[in-house]
């Protein structure tokens, strides 16, 4: 499913937040309902990055799809703010040209100095090397983000660069932030799931929109207890979490 010519075009959501539209996947980056709210409730809030954030705690978390980096840059904000360490681990197949990035103006949703001007002269840099294999490791205004770039699945296993983010360690939350099931199946499959299940540390969390039974079956079958939760105020009815149990 993966195409070299996607189109992509910058579209307003209802809480005046921008996003991006796939041509190829024939759908948004972001929730149309408000891009930035679906990014704060149901990842930063939904995984528990905020609370634990909040509570001076330092947080390491694995993004699928790391698109136009709304939620990287969210939570990046909130760590800084806090004054926590926030190592960002994410899988992407292509980052979107920086010029369309900097049309989403995520600036103004940030109040860490330097955080946006770093992101879009990075996204600079990656869109003059675009790299498609291997793991680019920056650190943008002190956060430390590493990206597993082409496609992180290929043929139901791990590309080199996926296997690489994952053996780096437990993360104590996962954002599932792919395409839905039904335009992006090879990153929904049971063995995916489970491979993020497994680096999640006891007591961590995996977030997504995505309420579809076979992925709450799967996710329960990799030792995670999925809850479906409240979504996003006008949004989707439903959104879920699943808590890997603590040690006893
Ligand atoms: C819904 S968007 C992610 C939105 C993103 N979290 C944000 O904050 O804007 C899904 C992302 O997954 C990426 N993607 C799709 N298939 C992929 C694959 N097989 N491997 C790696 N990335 C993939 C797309 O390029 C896209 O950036």
């Amino acid at each position: 499913m993966l195409k070299a010519d996607d189109k992509l075009t910058v579209v307003t959501t209802a809480d005046g937040s921008r996003t991006l539209q796939s041509g190829a996947f024939g759908q948004a980056y972001g929730s149309q309902h408000g891009a930035a709210a679906e990014a704060r409730h149901v990842f930063l809030d939904g995984a528990g990055v905020q609370a634990r954030l909040a509570s001076g705690l330092d947080v390491q978390v694995l993004e699928v799809g790391l698109g136009t980096g709304l939620n990287f840059l969210l939570t990046a904000d909130a760590a800084l703010q806090a004054g926590a360490a926030l190592t960002y681990r994410a899988f992407e197949w292509r980052l979107p040209p920086a010029g369309m990035l900097g049309e989403l103006a995520y600036g103004a949703q940030l109040a860490s100095p330097g955080l946006w001007d770093a992101w879009l002269a990075w996204a600079g840099e990656v869109e003059e090397t675009t790299p498609s294999s291997g793991v680019t490791t920056v650190s943008l205004a002190g956060v430390q983000l590493e990206v597993a770039w082409g496609d992180a699945w290929p043929d139901h296993q791990p590309s080199a660069g996926a296997a690489d983010l994952l053996a780096r360690g437990p993360v104590d939350a996962v954002y599932h932030d792919a395409f839905s099931p039904q335009a992006n199946p090879a990153l929904w499959e049971e063995a995916f799931l489970q491979a993020l299940a497994s680096v999640l540390r006891p007591g961590g969390r995996l977030a997504t929109y995505s309420v579809a039974g076979r992925v709450r079956r799967a996710l329960k079958e990799a030792g995670l207890t999925p809850v479906k939760a409240p979504g996003p105020p006008g949004g989707k009815a439903e959104m879920l979490q699943a808590v890997k149990p603590e040690l006893v």
